[in-house]
């Protein structure tokens, strides 16, 4: 970690505790229980899958490796954490907590998530948790109004937030690094990923979703995570889209590179870098994200006519659904807890829902942007089979030039996605500034 976290946790728990108190208040509850929750166990196995901790719970702690455990929280009281450590001789078992956030917490452990449950102040609850698997001796209610509530303001990123994000980008920067160069070494996707985690000094299991590490045509599809273990004859082009995690937090970044002796792809990639940074400076407060989304489809279309692949207007390309055919996925959405955060769509902290503007379906993010937002800009521009197919019959094909789009199809498609904080001034850039920091 770059930055210490201990002078930044205690104004984050205070922020926390208030808007606790305010969701409380609204649902008429005593008491916030967040459960961690249960590994999910595999049908007919003695195998569960792996443990993802309850985002509530990762919010109020650095912990995500505590099955079972349970923060009970009662407005002007201190937090108490319910820690499960259980005798067990047969799995590792978790750490007692330490560091600069315990001083916060009254800390009971106990050997069992039952003991966890007995341990849980009575009253009215508001409880957090996924339904599946059940705990036994609590039922979760996820209230929506205190849902609603938390997650709308779980929008704005605390300092101390920003911190482990920060750091979750400097992770992904360095695995990023070593994985292009395996790429240059003409290892296989397989490889590749095997280079990507051991740079990350994380599991599979650990990284914030399940990495996408394609060559050649296999960039062409948007969540291709079959791992080729062989290399192809010829490495063309490389896309990957792969994360890290830092004590719960997410990083969700995507670079694409062309092989040497490929310069008209490695041109393309730099029209669609110079516009995703241009989308970039574009993140600051009153800019309606959707918006943003409408505007790339415009410079996307620009970047096509520029390469020779259309020969209609940017206006034309947009209007006729050209540009969906190449960039058929949103610009970008919330993150943090989650790769893909919550209330990306949300109206108010009261609930309600921002539609999507018509035809783009795939937006994940329709608010307008404020100070300690975090969202993706990842625009894209791919040669997708099936969505050129699509094209062929229109009107609009005669405007395609399709001798060149076809020379592309080998490369499969870039992607160019970096993490960025909504700020009162300029946008910070964490995945820029992760990759110019020393290796
Ligand atoms: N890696 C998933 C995404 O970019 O949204
Ligand atoms: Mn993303
Ligand atoms: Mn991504």
């Amino acid at each position: 970690m770059n930055a210490p976290l201990a002078p930044l946790y205690p104004a984050h728990l205070a922020t926390l505790r208030t808007r606790a108190d305010q969701a409380l208040a609204l649902g008429g509850f005593d008491h916030l229980l967040v459960a961690a929750s249960m590994p999910l166990g595999k049908f007919l196995d003695d195998q569960d899958y792996p443990f993802v901790a309850n985002p509530h719970f990762k919010h109020w702690l650095p912990l995500t490796d505590a099955p079972g455990s349970w923060l009970a929280y009662t407005p002007g009281g201190k937090p108490k954490l319910v820690f499960v450590q259980p005798h067990d001789y047969w799995h590792v078992v978790p750490g007692a907590p330490h560091g600069y956030w315990v001083e916060h917490f009254d800390i009971v452990t106990v050997r069992s998530a039952a003991e966890a449950v007995a341990q849980l102040p009575q009253g009215r609850s508001a409880v957090l948790g996924p339904a599946c698997p059940a705990i036994d001796g609590v039922t979760a209610n996820n209230p929506q109004a205190v849902l609603d509530y938390l997650h709308w303001h779980r929008s704005y990123k605390t300092p101390y937030e920003l911190a482990l994000m920060r750091e979750a980008s400097r992770i992904g920067a360095r695995a990023h690094r070593a994985a292009e160069a395996s790429f240059r070494a003409g290892r296989s996707e397989f490889g590749i990923h095997l280079t990507y985690l051991a740079a990350a000094r994380q599991t599979d299991a650990e990284l914030p979703y399940a990495s996408i590490v394609g060559l050649n045509e296999h960039g062409a599809v948007l969540h291709y995570t079959a791992f080729d273990r062989a290399p192809p004859r010829e490495s063309r082009s490389f896309l990957i889209d792969a994360g890290a995690s830092c004590a719960g937090y997410a990083s969700d970044i995507t670079r694409t590179y062309a092989a040497d002796g490929h310069g008209e792809f490695q041109a393309l990639i730099a029209s669609m870098d110079a516009a995703q940074q241009g989308f970039v400076s574009k993140v600051r407060a009153g800019q309606s994200y959707p918006e943003l989304h409408v505007h790339a489809h415009h410079v996307v279309a620009g970047v096509l006519r520029e390469h020779g692949f259309i020969r209609m207007s940017a206006e034309s390309a947009v209007e006729s659904g050209v540009t969906s055919a190449f960039f058929p996925h949103g610009l970008g959405h919330p993150i943090g807890l989650q790769v893909h955060d919550v209330a990306g769509f949300q109206q108010d902290e009261h609930g309600g829902s921002i539609p999507r503007p018509a035809g783009h379906p795939y937006l994940r993010m329709t608010r307008v942007l404020e100070p300690g937002m975090v969202v993706t800009i990842e625009p894209g521009l791919y040669f997708i089979d099936m969505l050129l197919a699509g094209l062929h019959d229109k009107p609009v094909a005669a405007d395609i030039d399709w001798a060149r789009v076809d020379a592309f199809r080998r490369y499969g498609g870039i992607r160019i996605e970096d993490d960025v904080v909504c700020t009162d001034g300029a946008p910070e850039n964490l995945t820029r500034d992760a990759f110019a920091q020393p290796h």
